[in-house]
């Protein structure tokens, strides 16, 4: 496990673009495409426009980059609080990202169990596995912490966490009165690289109990987050940090 710290989310999310760059490169170099499960929230916001900008977008070959979603609130794409709408407005329709490679979660269909099942069969086609067998292995994952441990839409002590076999799940968040659609730790865990981005004073304490405090992941579903083989770097800004007794790597 590495933790970079940063002043602040300005400088944290530039890092975390060229973290992107470079985990994409590589990734294209290695195998001609690049597979990003991307996550909601606020923070990835900024990062999204530092990739879609000057000079970072003319870095990277886009329609090489396969989208992913690691959540989705149930509201339709167009909705204000979709995670996919503020992907597509802030990086993907700035980009020549090939519509075939944009694979938005459906969690505006009323069945989300179908809409969960069908993610897994369309992840698995991306990534030439078998949607029965073992979940592929994305190149990188995105996600963020929330204030009270969650990350992707594993929430504290909702039925998601206990989910051991499939790789999206629906997930009702009692204290939001909402449905989700979230990918499990099963597939999450297979990842080459996990990058979880955490900024603001808000997520002090959550992450000081999901870093160093006892393992109790039903409390603080982030603590289900750790890649069988692959990297897991957290990058912090000094605020989110303020709690945290070892500050390095
Ligand atoms: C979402 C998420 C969620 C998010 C955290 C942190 O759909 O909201 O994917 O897990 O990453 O809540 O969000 P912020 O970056 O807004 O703090």
């Amino acid at each position: 496990m590495g933790l970079r710290l940063f002043h602040d989310a300005e400088e944290l999310c530039r890092a975390a673009a060229d973290e992107f760059i470079q985990n994409a490169n590589a990734a294209i170099e290695q195998r001609g495409r690049f597979t990003v499960v991307l996550s909601g929230g606020s923070t990835p916001r900024r990062l999204f426009e530092h990739l879609s900008g000057s000079p970072l977008r003319d870095l990277l070959d886009w329609s090489a980059v396969e989208v992913v979603w690691g959540d989705e609130r149930a509201v339709p794409p167009s909705h204000s609080d979709s995670n996919f709408r503020m992907a597509n407005e802030t990086l993907l329709c700035r980009l020549k990202v090939p519509e075939a490679r944009i694979h938005r979660l459906q969690a505006e269909r009323e069945a989300l169990a179908g809409a969960a099942s069908d993610y897994q069969v369309e992840i698995a086609r991306v990534c030439n596995v078998d949607p029965g067998a073992e979940p592929p292995s994305f190149d990188l994952v995105l996600l963020g912490l929330g204030s009270d441990g969650h990350t992707a839409s594993l929430f504290p002590e909702t039925e998601a966490l206990s989910e051991s076999r499939d790789w999206v799940v629906p997930n009702y968040v009692p204290k939001l009165s909402a449905h989700r659609l979230t990918l499990t730790p099963r597939i999450l865990n297979r990842a080459s690289h996990i990058l979880v981005l955490v900024a603001g004073p808000d997520k002090a304490v959550a992450l000081a109990d999901v870093l160093e405090g006892t393992y109790e992941p039903k409390r603080l579903p982030a603590q289900l987050i750790r890649p069988e083989v692959g990297k897991l770097s957290w990058f912090v800004d000094e605020p989110a940090a303020a709690r945290l007794e070892k500050r390095g790597a």
